[in-house]
């Protein structure tokens, strides 16, 4: 397995005196974020925007789960972050692999080591890459046993201005963009509570549809996922 070496990016901040202002409201949420976050949870900075709640996380891999015909057996967390999806994936005990890929050294050394915490480090299989050439890269990877999750950014957390949220106009990647990356695989996307319901209909491949559902704390929505079903891979 691949360790990647923690850097002087990857925070445990013990004190809020040590927490830089604009991520004070995050960290007052750590133990609701991370529940071992007091063993010692690495985060870079940036990282505290685009994290999925433990809570909510656990949710989401029950749901995936659900969703996922019992012949799929990988799942592929393209956008993987510090590590919060992956380690409930891992930890749900659903999937023979758990393959989470994440561009950036810093940060994926925070999830190893989050995972490690969480006693899943060894079952999740860890790549540091761009997610979009690793699709397109491996040929191995085989569309009948594999399904994606992914919870891109959001472009910041000035979305929440937007009363919908237009996934056309999402950075740096728009939905269609993911979409198009999942090549004819089930995927479930982690996306904006007030997400365009129209632009995620238009994912739906024809006569099946897109379910999404809402996932809230303390009576607030966080986050939205649709689960979308793989469409036919166009062949020339
Ligand atoms: C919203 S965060 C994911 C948070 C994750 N679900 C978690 O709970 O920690 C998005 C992550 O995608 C990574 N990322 C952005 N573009 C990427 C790309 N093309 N390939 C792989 N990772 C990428 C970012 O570095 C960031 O860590």
């Amino acid at each position: 397995m691949n360790l990647f070496p923690l850097t002087d990016e990857c925070h445990h901040y013990s004190h809020v005196s040590e927490v830089p202002w604009d991520i004070q409201k995050y960290w007052h949420q750590r133990n609701s974020i991370f529940s071992c976050y007091n063993k010692g949870i690495r985060m870079t900075d940036d990282a505290w925007f685009g994290v999925t709640p433990e809570p909510v996380a656990k949710k989401v891999a029950e749901d995936l789960a659900a969703f996922a015909d019992p012949s799929k057996t990988i799942v592929i967390d393209i956008f993987g972050g510090v590590g919060g999806n992956s380690i409930a994936f891992a930890l749900s005990g659903r999937w023979a692999q758990v393959i989470t890929i994440e561009k950036d050294p810093s940060v994926i050394a925070c999830a190893q080591h989050n995972a490690a915490l969480y006693g899943v480090r060894d079952q999740i299989t860890w790549v540091n890459d761009d997610c979009f050439s690793y699709l397109s890269s491996n040929t191995w990877i085989d569309p009948s046993k594999t399904v994606i999750f992914g919870s891109p950014p959001w472009g910041g957390p000035g979305y929440t201005s937007d009363k919908i949220f237009s996934l056309n106009t999402m950075q740096p990647y728009s939905a269609k963009q993911i979409h198009d990356a999942c090549r004819g695989m089930d995927s479930a996307l982690y996306l904006p509570r007030t997400s365009d319901l129209r632009q995620i209909a238009r994912l739906a491949p024809k006569g099946k549809k897109v379910e999404v559902v809402q996932y809230c704390m303390e009576g607030a929505s966080k986050a939205m996922v649709a689960y979308i079903p793989a469409s036919p891979v166009a062949t020339s």
